[in-house]
């Protein structure tokens, strides 16, 4: 699994502020990704800063390794649904992935039948939904574990089997995102968790339909975590936030899942 192919997601929340930033942070990012590397990134901005992104990567072979994501999509197809954006809109522009589930989503009110609603419509538009799981918190008995499965479960009820190699399963425990993380989780218990998911996942769409299904790590990943969870924790990748906005830091973290 070491060897796999590898993907790194850069989530920028809402951020940077201005168009001009935005740019900026995107070229310097650029620049240090040769065409040549095995590991997919992925950028995913505020959704306003997407069409200039995706002006700047089309046709270019020196950036095929670089995609677009958006951080949240609506399930509705079209209509009267003001602030919305849609899944076909953001295939449209050329984005191809779409996080959905971010616990700071599920803070807004988002719950598990919104974000099976929006993995169904993402696939249904052509676009690689990356599923969030986390739970908020550890209990001694275990009962974190049950969440994640009721989490997998509800997110992904009536996804038929053929789909499920396309979604990617991000697991971000809640308690080691962002700057007020109790902690940073240990790769042997990103391991555990990644093991577990892939039971779920398995019971419910058989072994061979998730062969290709990635279980990527995220929560305070930076240049200093990221080669034990490749190593010990076995990740296929990574969904990282704050370190994504800092060019030096970013493609360092991508560096070291190339080497
Ligand atoms: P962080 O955020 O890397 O800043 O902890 C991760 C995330 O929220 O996806």
């Amino acid at each position: 699994m070491f060897m796999s192919k590898k993907i790194i997601i850069g989530n920028w929340k809402m951020n940077p502020s201005s168009l001009m930033q935005a740019e900026d942070l995107f070229k310097s990012i650029q620049k240090n990704i040769s065409s040549k590397i095995k590991t997919d990134i992925i950028i995913c901005p505020p959704n306003i800063y997407l069409p200039s992104f995706a002006k700047t990567l089309a046709g270019k072979e020196k950036l095929k390794k670089i995609f677009l994501g958006a951080q949240n999509v609506s399930y509705e197809e079209k209509g009267a649904f003001t602030g919305e954006i849609s899944a076909e809109m953001l295939k449209d522009i050329g984005v191809k992935y779409v996080i959905l589930g971010h616990s700071e989503r599920r803070m807004m009110g988002e719950d598990n039948f919104d974000i099976n609603k929006k993995i169904k419509a993402s696939l249904f538009a052509g676009l690689v939904p990356i599923l969030c799981v986390g739970e908020k918190e550890r209990d001694e008995n275990h009962k974190y574990l049950n969440f994640i499965k009721n989490q997998i479960e509800e997110c992904l009820n009536g996804v038929v089997k053929n789909s499920v190699s396309k979604i990617i399963i991000a697991y971000e425990p809640v308690w080691a995102i962002g700057k007020n993380a109790k902690r940073e989780a240990i790769p042997k218990e990103f391991l555990e968790m990644s093991i577990f998911i892939r039971k779920i996942l398995s019971d419910k769409f058989g072994v061979k339909s998730i062969k290709k299904t990635k279980v990527i790590y995220g929560g305070s990943v930076n240049p200093k975590n990221v080669l034990d969870f490749l190593k010990e924790g076995e990740a296929d990748g990574f969904l990282v936030g704050r370190d994504s906005l800092n060019p030096k830091k970013f493609t360092e973290i991508i560096k070291i899942c190339e080497a």
